[in-house]
């Protein structure tokens, strides 16, 4: 009989259970598979900020002078508001255009930042409005592909421009707009991964009023730094309050989480790819992950979290508790890095091959053929082992 037609399988089709290959659960390891969406919010935020915008120099004029804008958002990058405010005006005396920043000395335009710091901020600045003279006759350029192309502009600096200035359809998603979204969403990873900013600034494109996107950016702005602060937000005061998933299960003071680099944990597993040779063919001893949490539902090599170097002990324990006979191969045929956002898998895949054909421990374990492997639902990084299966 073919092993996939074996008690599990009669079994999964009396319980309802779907077979390994189309096994899907609820829940997923990132923000950006579709469940984060959700009914409009952007017209109650412009209604706020309709009515309690925050007064600012570089917010006075209607249209905007993409320069103006330019200069205030690197100092906004740079400091709080409250410090910008003077160098803000007392930059535009010494250099009220583009053109006049262009011809200025570089020590001139030091001396103007003097006090603000990061001085490549100001050289920069300083070198992107030549470019601006020199390429652009003088214009600052109103489509993303051009302007990230001066100096120290950045995706967060050319959608606040091209939106601000040009009223453009853009986003300009900082760490504010991470903090508001994070909550409003409930987003429990880390806020600081490219996944995730990317998942955010599509819900930002989602609830922007395409006819005020300046506007929508700019409440966004002030909705992070005055009400949806950092820590215990003020949500009494918040006018997205009833929409705020984080503030409905009480997580508004835990989220957003905000890992950096050196913090994300690394986990060392040892995968072992158990295979045992039958007449009909080989077939691989595969384990479902939970069904919350990360890459949940989905197939992977069963193997087990190691301490650094200690590989093959634990892969040892795991066929011991299994009843499975045979040794893990050592060293590790190939190691895999993974980098979630909160923490990074390294891989060491080891293969065992087995004569043992215990009763496993759930419906959650399974063998599978080996021609089967590249229909099954992997559990990310796990599918790269298959083509080591022998
Ligand atoms: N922080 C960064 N940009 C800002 C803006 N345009 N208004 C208020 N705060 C900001």
């Amino acid at each position: 009989m073919n092993r996939k037609e074996t008690a599990q399988n009669s079994e999964n089709r009396k319980t309802g259970r779907q077979p390994v290959r189309k096994a899907a659960r609820s829940g997923a390891e990132t923000a950006g598979q579709g469940r984060l969406s959700g009914p409009a919010w952007g017209h109650l935020l412009l209604d706020w900020y309709d009515a309690n915008r925050r007064t600012l120099p570089w917010r006075t004029e209607s249209p905007r002078d993409p320069y103006k804008v330019w200069v205030s958002e690197i100092m906004l990058q740079q400091t709080k508001v409250e410090t910008v405010k003077p160098y803000y005006a007392n930059w535009l005396e010494h250099f009220p255009t583009v053109a006049a920043l262009a011809a200025a000395d570089e020590e001139e335009v030091l001396h103007q930042w003097q006090g603000l710091g990061y001085y490549s901020r100001a050289r920069n600045l300083h070198t992107a409005a030549r470019q601006v003279m020199e390429d652009h006759g003088g214009k600052i350029p109103d489509t993303r592909e051009e302007i990230r192309t001066l100096k120290g502009i950045g995706d967060y600096t050319a959608g606040a421009i091209l939106s601000m200035a040009y009223g453009k359809r853009e986003t300009a998603v900082d760490g504010n707009v991470l903090r508001v979204f994070a909550r409003i969403y409930s987003i429990p990873e880390n806020i600081l991964s490219a996944t995730v900013k990317k998942d955010i600034t599509r819900l930002v494109v989602e609830q922007q009023d395409p006819d005020r996107p300046g506007d929508f950016n700019e409440a966004l702005m002030d909705l992070g730094a005055t009400v949806c602060i950092p820590g215990q937000p003020l949500c009494g005061q918040c006018p997205l309050e009833g929409r705020c998933q984080a503030r409905k299960e009480g997580k508004e003071g835990e989220l957003p989480l905000r890992i950096t680099k050196k913090d994300i944990p690394t986990e060392h597993i040892s995968a072992l790819i158990i295979s045992r040779n039958m007449p009909e063919g080989t077939y691989v001893l595969l384990r479902r992950r939970p069904a919350t949490g990360l890459l949940a539902g989905m197939w992977e090599f069963p193997g087990s979290l190691e301490k650094d170097g200690e590989s093959t002990e634990k892969g040892e324990d795991l066929l011991r508790e299994l009843g499975i006979s045979g040794k893990p191969d050592h060293p590790a045929l190939k190691t895999v890095k993974h980098v979630f956002s909160h923490k990074i898998w390294q891989l060491a895949a080891h293969t065992v091959t087995t004569d043992s054909d215990p009763a496993l421990p759930d419906e959650d374990w399974q063998w599978v053929e080996k021609k089967d492997l590249p229909g099954i639902l992997w559990a990310g990084p796990h599918k790269k082992l298959v083509k080591l299966v022998p």
